[in-house]
């Protein structure tokens, strides 16, 4: 299993079931803190360097709180060109530079292997939150730990489950990372079901295959979506070589509770990684959803400030102090009606 203390987290390929379940565990332990039941400072002093080359609100804010709620510091930058790599800086001279301010590092990047370029130049450990259409490991971690705990409420597991993942298969790196974690799982049947330009590049197709997994490829939602888990994704119109070439799919799968009535099955569990398009020409995932209770996208989303604060604690060597420097909390901050 992986070691974490001092390790960079960059892929799911460095993840056995043995280190998923681990991160899990201690992810658990968060929880209390989460919710803000108590507090923790065993970060006290620790510095996070946030570094977002790429849009992202809930990726970004989701790191930062999480290395906040066990107490760190975060510093921030948004965007290219307000960085030196806008003049020139190669990404290992930023990591040698940052990694001098820092006590870890989150980054998101358009280019697929420049999280791990970076890496090669921080003394401290780098977390990948989205390197172009490549991985996305933290949110497929956070999508597993959604999958076990939904399935969880109706005494089911992982193993044996049957996923639908829909919509842009090939620039959607969330699907990529959550196919691959898949992979330590068994008798898993997977309908990849997206339009024939959009499908699941071939080499996690032979991964998933290789695993043991049964896989289907179709390229309608009609008779693909009864399953436990419908992921559905939006269209990633910014890795397209052209808007031109993204507008022949907006729109082109969507799910309503007309359709979830008509195609999935009575508990079907609805996941998406944020943000769904609710632009009239795509709303891939209807706002008439939101009272279903078996839509889970909000439930990730929690989901992902416990993983990131278990791998913040576990790269950083802390997952046993956490209760030491505990504290509790005075105030009160949900409405009265929440
Ligand atoms: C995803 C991403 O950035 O890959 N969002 C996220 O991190 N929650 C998916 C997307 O942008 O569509």
């Amino acid at each position: 299993m992986l070691s974490f203390q001092g390790e960079n987290i960059l892929s799911v390929n460095q993840l056995d079931r043995e280190a998923i379940e681990h991160i899990f565990a201690v992810a658990k332990q968060m929880e209390p803190y989460a919710k803000k039941h108590k507090r923790t400072r065993v970060l006290e002093g620790a510095i996070l360097a946030n570094l977002f080359f790429e849009p992202s609100t809930r990726t970004r804010v989701s790191f930062g709180t999480a290395f906040n709620l066990l107490g760190g510091i975060v510093r921030e930058t948004t965007g290219m060109q307000s960085s030196a790599l806008a003049k020139g800086e190669s990404l290992y001279d930023t990591a040698r530079v940052i990694s001098a301010y820092a006590d870890a590092v989150a980054m998101r990047h358009p280019d697929a292997g420049s999280v791990s370029e970076f890496a090669t130049g921080s003394d401290v450990p780098v977390i990948n939150g989205g390197d172009g259409p490549n991985e996305h490991p933290t949110q497929a971690l956070l999508d597993l730990l959604t999958i076990d705990r939904e399935l969880g409420r109706f005494e089911r597991g992982i193993d044996g489950m049957h996923i639908a993942l829909v919509g842009d298969l090939k620039y959607g790196r969330t699907v990529h990372s959550l196919s691959k974690l898949l992979c330590h799982y068994k008798d898993i049947r997977f309908s990849m079901v997206a339009p024939d330009g959009l499908q699941m590049p071939d080499y996690i197709l032979d991964s998933v295959s290789n695993a043991g997994h049964k896989i289907e490829i179709v390229s309608k939602m009609e008779g693909n979506l009864a399953a436990d888990i419908v992921y559905q994704t939006r269209i990633q119109e910014e890795r397209f070589p052209s808007q031109e070439e993204a507008n022949k799919y907006r729109g082109g799968f969507r799910i309503s509770q007309a359709i979830y009535n008509a195609h999935c099955k009575p508990n079907s569990v609805l996941m998406h990684p944020l943000p769904r398009d609710s632009r009239s020409d795509a709303n891939e995932l209807d706002n008439d959803l939101n009272n279903n209770d078996n839509l889970a996208i909000f439930r990730q989303v929690q989901n992902g400030v416990l993983i990131r604060m278990a791998l913040f604690a576990l790269t950083l060597g802390v997952e046993n102090q956490i209760t030491k420097y505990e504290a509790d909390v005075p105030w009160f901050s949900r409405k009265r009606n929440s």
